[in-house]
């Protein structure tokens, strides 16, 4: 077989593909768009990879960036990045990293490319750090452009399960009470449950205030665009931001930059994971991000399975949360919170059932203990680490156990503890939680602007049982 065949063919090959201009050299190739419907468009003309990024170009020189998100036949499924507005129908499409110079035709060897050449890189690095940036990876803060030293793909190999450090080193949050009774470990992903208004963001952002963790990456994902700067001035606060980065797709972002949003913070995450640092990945929220990933579903006609949920949306989340957790051992962690609406408290709801299951364990806020001023409302009933037992002493997951029995017994008791129904003696348990109750309380309580770490917590505890232990 000589050299020339080999071009020939490969020259048939690109006029299959596209448009195929070769006169001067580099060549381009392109497809069109054939229909926008909603969210997505539908291109001809192209062989792409799911997953590869193209470039729409507009007859008035404006570009539309989209991702291929399935194809039938000969037709692909195009989701944009932002608005369409504009695009007019045989918009030419090109596949990124395919304008530039290219290997050229004629010395008979075709360009090998591989699927993931046209995945697109995002920027990460410690120039990152105090940054407020959009789900491409572009500033919102307005403080010029980024310092990133290294690009990142948005998909990644997860670890072998095998070869991942198992959690065995607690992680400050400096928040009492789940340093003290629901302890987090490095390397250990969180879901928090909760309703709307019952105090997330502010738990999140005093986590993120108060923890040990080297690094912050916050991912805030189809909140209310006004949460995102309230979010990062009162609640993150200048210390905060300092050693975070926040990556804010929020919900008037087109589905796509959304979902983008998440796996970009997780990128960002795994980048300082991989330096040997221990990352506090706080994603608000999973359920958003759930959202975002049946709108595209549907779109493109995916049928609904769960309350309107396709498959792929149960698929997807496992593959977001398994991104975090530790490294390898010796190396880096990320530790995670995801953030689950469980509107009206419905803890049936099929992402928040689905979620409890991916993660290792769960905070649930009550909006009961919120109306009643207690704050951060955790319900400690409801609450649970599922790390907690290998990273504390049996003898002090003791004192956690009794605290936990003590609070509930009174919770069971209130209604005739407050009517007066409850003669005091005829249980001692009871007696013993009546009497600790307030500083109980007081114990689970913490202002926004208050720290707590993990020593003083754990000390507070064995202080406040000690006596009768
Ligand atoms: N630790 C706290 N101390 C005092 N007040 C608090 C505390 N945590 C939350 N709050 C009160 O609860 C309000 C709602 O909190 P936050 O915005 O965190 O709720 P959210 O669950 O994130 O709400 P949304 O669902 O709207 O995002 C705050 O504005 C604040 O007044
Ligand atoms: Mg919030």
């Amino acid at each position: 077989m000589n050299t020339c065949s080999h071009a020939d063919q490969w020259r048939g090959f690109l006029k299959g593909c596209g448009n195929l201009a070769v006169g001067s050299q580099p060549f381009e190739v392109s497809g069109r768009l054939t229909r926008v419907t909603g969210l997505v468009m539908e291109a001809v003309g192209l062989r792409l990879a799911v997953g590869s990024g193209c470039t729409v170009l507009m007859p008035d020189g404006g570009k539309v960036e989209a991702e291929v998100v399935g194809f039938q036949d000969d037709r692909l499924y195009l989701m944009p990045t932002h608005d369409v507005f504009g695009l007019t129908p045989g918009a030419k499409v090109v596949p990124w990293g395919n304008t530039g110079a290219l290997p050229v035709l004629g010395d008979g060897a075709p360009p090998r490319r591989r699927a993931s050449d046209r995945l697109r890189r995002f920027p990460v690095g410690d120039g990152l750090l105090g940054r407020v940036l959009d789900g491409a990876g572009r500033p919102l803060d307005g403080l010029g452009s980024l310092e990133a030293e290294h690009g990142a793909p948005l998909v990644s190999q997860t670890p072998n399960p095998l070869d991942r450090a198992p959690i065995d080193q607690i992680l400050d949050v400096g928040v009492r009470a789940i340093n003290a009774l629901l302890t987090v470990g490095r390397g250990q992903r969180m879901g928090l449950f909760a309703g709307s208004g019952v105090g997330k963001s502010v738990l999140l952002g005093m986590m993120a205030r108060y923890t040990s963790a080297d690094v912050i990456v916050v991912g805030l994902i189809g909140e209310r665009g006004r949460e995102v700067k309230e979010f990062i001035e009162h609640t993150l606060g200048e210390e905060g931001l300092a050693r975070s980065v926040v990556v804010a797709a929020p919900a008037d972002t087109w589905p796509l930059m959304r979902l983008q949003g998440a796996s970009y913070a997780t990128s960002i995450a795994e980048y300082f994971r991989d330096q040997g640092r221990n990352v506090l990945l706080i994603m608000d929220s999973l359920t958003r991000y759930a959202m975002a990933q049946r709108e595209i579903a549907l779109a493109i006609g995916e049928p609904p399975a769960t309350k309107g949920y396709p498959p792929s949306v149960f698929a997807r989340l496992p593959r977001l949360v398994e991104r975090a957790g530790n490294g390898t051992r010796g190396g880096g962690s990320i530790t995670a919170f995801y953030t689950v609406l469980t509107e009206g408290d419905d803890q049936q709801d099929p992402i928040a059932d689905s979620a409890r299951a991916i993660l290792d364990g769960h905070i649930v806020l009550s909006r009961q203990l919120a109306e009643a001023g207690h704050y951060p409302a955790i319900d400690m009933e409801a609450s649970i680490s599922r790390a907690m037992t290998s990273l504390i002493p049996p003898e002090y997951f003791e004192q956690v156990r009794t605290f936990k029995q003590l609070y509930s017994r009174y919770q069971r008791a209130r209604d005739l503890i407050s009517v007066g129904a409850y003669a005091s003696g005829s249980d001692p348990v009871l007696d013993r939680a009546i009497a600790l109750y307030p500083r109980l309380e007081a114990f689970l309580q913490q202002g926004m602007f208050e720290s707590a770490t993990y020593g003083d917590s754990a000390a507070r505890l064995h202080e406040l049982l000690a006596p009768a232990a």
